[in-house]
């Protein structure tokens, strides 16, 4: 049997009168990634700083690494890994005397293990090139990736990441995901925020968070599977104006404009021809039209359409 790492039960938190995380339930077995997505403000740095031990839950529970949030935060502290997005490296220490200065905030006392456990990160995060290099020098890409590197430097069991790829160019997001999937491999488990859609393809589970509450809570496929109706893609010139000209059409589940795009999504394959031909009529140049599989944007853009309509 696995046990889990992280086990939420109903967790909560309010700022006065704001509730900011409401009754979020959720579980992350031993060494998988859970990702943690929504807009701003959805709570999920509140929820990830309850589970690390910076911030007192008012109701629920939590249990990360067999101990409680709320009565053994410390023990919590010593043992997991938290990379903000705000991370603070010492910019005039070179990367391997970074390494080593977090090692030693982490309590590893001895130089010899300190250096031990130093050449190791700088072997599997891909840096050891860098090891002398001030870490000033170092471009968004490699920083993130010695941020990351401190953060696990005590060998935690647990690593919490908050937007840890935000402002990275795509090609070094993937490669710091095959990082994190190497970590998950080794037993390290996660919980990831990002704004990045297509980061949570990478994950094992999808929480997806609204204004405080779980909405969604599946695998990234069975997200895009539960998803009701049929969705069509449509090439027009006037996406935004052709979206707005469909909120008046009752047979529209919802919609959403995705760059050039308009996604569509109406209850059953019978509802296309019509939908084509309101458009025709309505004179939008319509250059394609066809069934596509939703991605995890598309269903996300969905499941918050129905909050806001429930609420
Ligand atoms: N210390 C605080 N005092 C008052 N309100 C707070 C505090 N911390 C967070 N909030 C509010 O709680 C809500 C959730 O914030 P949180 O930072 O958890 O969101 P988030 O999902 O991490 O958003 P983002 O994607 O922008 O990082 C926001 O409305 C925020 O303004
Ligand atoms: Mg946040």
């Amino acid at each position: 049997m696995t046990s889990n790492a992280v086990s939420v039960k109903e967790l909560s938190k309010k700022f006065g009168k704001f509730v900011a995380v409401d009754k979020v339930s959720f579980d992350i077995p031993e060494g998988e990634i859970l990702g943690l997505l929504g807009p701003n403000g959805a709570g999920k740095t509140t929820t990830i700083r309850m589970l690390c031990g910076l911030l007192k839950p008012d109701s629920g529970s939590a249990n990360v690494l067999g101990y409680d949030v709320a009565k053994n935060p410390e023990e919590i502290k010593k043992r997991i890994g938290y990379m903000s997005q705000k991370f603070s490296l010492y910019n005039d220490l070179r990367v391997a005397e970074n390494l080593d200065f977090y090692a030693a905030i982490y309590g590893i006392s001895q130089a010899s293990e300190r250096k031990k456990r130093v050449d190791e990160l700088l072997e599997i995060a891909g840096i050891k090139d860098f090891r002398r290099e001030l870490t000033k020098n170092l471009s968004g890409a490699w920083r993130q990736r010695v941020a990351l590197s401190c953060a696990i430097i005590h060998d935690p069991k647990m690593l919490f990441l908050d937007e840890a790829t935000a402002g990275v160019d795509p090609l070094a997001r993937r490669s710091f995901w095959d990082l994190i999937y190497q970590l998950a491999g080794r037993g390290i488990s996660v919980l990831a925020t990002t704004h990045y859609m297509d980061e949570a393809d990478y994950c094992n589970i999808i929480a997806m968070m609204y204004q405080g509450k779980i909405v969604a809570l599946a695998g990234p496929d069975e997200i895009k599977e539960q998803q009701p109706g049929v969705l069509i893609h449509i090439e027009t010139d006037k996406p935004v104006e052709a979206q707005e000209f469909l909120t008046e059409d009752n047979t529209v589940i919802n919609s959403s404009v995705q760059g050039v795009q308009l996604h569509v999504t109406v209850p059953d394959e019978q509802a296309i021809p019509n939908l084509r031909a309101r458009l025709d009529q309505a004179g939008f140049a319509v250059h394609a039209l066809e069934v596509i599989q939703p991605s995890l944007e598309d269903a996300f853009t969905a499941i918050v359409q129905r909050e806001r309509e429930e609420s």
